[in-house]
């Protein structure tokens, strides 16, 4: 199990422990985070599981697969620490990792 704090648009914070193997977006949905739509079910098809990485762990996430920088230019006002949770498994290194969910999703 893996700490995972998703920071809600009003600023509730939701730190649950998440299976390693699962993504950041199942973690959020299994646990009935608000804000995180996942529409694809995690095929990286749809934007609606995005997120933005607290600074100090963008860069210790894994590299952004071919097509999620494409599919992160479709979600609503990405930034640099813009990712798609579903495409991030989590793991022991990832304990302790904050993501702030968006004010909405497209
Ligand atoms: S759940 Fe659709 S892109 Fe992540």
């Amino acid at each position: 199990m893996t700490k995972i704090t998703y920071i809600t648009h009003d600023k509730q914070n939701n730190t649950i422990d998440v299976q390693n193997g699962l993504t950041v977006m199942e973690g959020a949905v299994q646990n009935d985070i608000t804000g995180i739509d996942a529409d694809c079910g995690g095929g990286m098809a749809c934007a609606t599981c995005h997120v933005y990485v607290n600074e100090e762990w963008s860069d210790k996430l894994p590299a952004k697969e071919d097509g999620e920088e494409d599919m992160l230019d479709m979600a609503y006002e990405p930034n640099k620490f813009s990712r798609l949770s579903c495409q991030i498994v989590v793991s022991d290194e990832l304990d302790g990792l904050v993501v702030n969910i968006p004010e909405k999703q497209v």
